[in-house]
């Protein structure tokens, strides 16, 4: 298949060219290849005459959303709309990746495909949207992910959570973080390799959630990423009222797949992702080198 990956060199865009490139003529975009908010520049996807476009680009600084609602929708949204709109006209698949924040955080469990979006803030808001108008393309999936890591780092956000916090431990920072926030960790290398196997096996088209198994509060997040490095930093939780943020966050945004299973598609637990993530970055969980 041809496959094009708008936001290639972001943190998912680039375990996603890895994977693909093993077994499909795999086409990236970067952010100086195509900007998915002008639709004149989109049309550079008509060129490449692709069977899928996986579009991987967002403003998803999720308090700089509430700050900038018109780019957050520009690019959530309208960026959706013209890619969808290309696509849809070449016949070709709209892969939109999405995220757990489409949900209010209320169910108190983990969130399957058939759970109803209600989202709380602006990034939610205009990824809803961007999932609604990617739908206008019969031949479309929507991919939920949720607290990415990858190797790459976030270009959109200057890395990721477990880097961020190394960083502070080396530092010797007192770290402090939310322990009444749960969600899904989930490794770009796992959610990379999902999204293949979707794509590939033609699973039906219509709604993905694609998250690392199990769920953590960032505070328990943090807690195994030092275990697993043998450092003992000093961190403690706090609640989430105590931090002034723009945005509002959904309490309980962990994310299930009730779809994958029937495909034999299962991610790994993200305990086990993490260390893997850890080992592939060069931290060296095992030799205790971080101490
Ligand atoms: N990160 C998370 O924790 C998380 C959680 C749930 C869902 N998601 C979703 O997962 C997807 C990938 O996230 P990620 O962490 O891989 O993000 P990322 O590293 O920021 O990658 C996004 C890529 O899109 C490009 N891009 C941004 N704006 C663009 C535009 N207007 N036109 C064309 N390209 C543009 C970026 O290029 P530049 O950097 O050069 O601008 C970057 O290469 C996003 O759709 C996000 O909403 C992320």
């Amino acid at each position: 298949m041809k496959i094009i990956v708008i936001g290639s060199t972001g943190q998912l865009g680039t375990d996603l060219m890895k994977t693909l490139k093993l077994e499909h003529q795999a086409v990236g975009l970067t952010h100086e290849n195509i900007e998915v908010t002008d639709y004149s520049s989109c049309l550079i996807l008509k060129k490449h005459k692709p069977d899928v476009i996986i579009n991987t680009a967002a403003f998803h600084r999720t308090d700089q959303c509430e700050e900038e609602p018109m780019k957050s929708f520009s690019v959530n949204a309208l960026g959706a709309k013209n890619v969808t709109t290309i696509a849809k006209e070449i016949e070709a698949t709209s892969t939109f990746i999405s995220t757990d924040y489409v949900f209010d955080g209320s169910k108190n469990k983990p969130y399957t495909e058939d759970d109803i979006p209600n989202p709380i803030n602006t990034y939610g808001i205009s990824k809803l949207a961007g999932e609604l108008y990617t739908k206008q393309n019969p031949k479309n999936y929507i991919i939920r992910l949720a607290s990415l890591f990858g190797v790459a780092g976030a270009s959109g956000k200057g890395g990721n959570f477990v880097e961020t916090m190394i960083v502070k431990a080396k530092k010797k920072e007192t770290i402090t973080v939310v322990d009444d926030m749960w969600m899904s960790p989930t490794y770009t290398k796992d959610a990379a390799t999902t999204i293949k196997k979707i794509v590939e096996l033609k699973l039906p088209f219509g709604t993905y959630h694609a998250t690392n198994q199990g769920y953590c509060t960032w505070f328990q997040f943090a807690k195994e990423t030092f275990r697993l490095l043998h450092i003992k930093p000093d961190l403690s939780p706090i609640k989430t009222r105590q931090l002034q943020m723009k945005a509002k966050r959904p309490r309980f945004s962990a994310l299930r797949s009730k779809k994958l299973p029937k495909y034999d598609i299962q991610m790994s637990e993200w305990k086990e992702a993490l260390k893997e993530y850890l080992i592939e970055k060069g931290h060296n969980p095992t030799n205790q080198l971080c101490e």
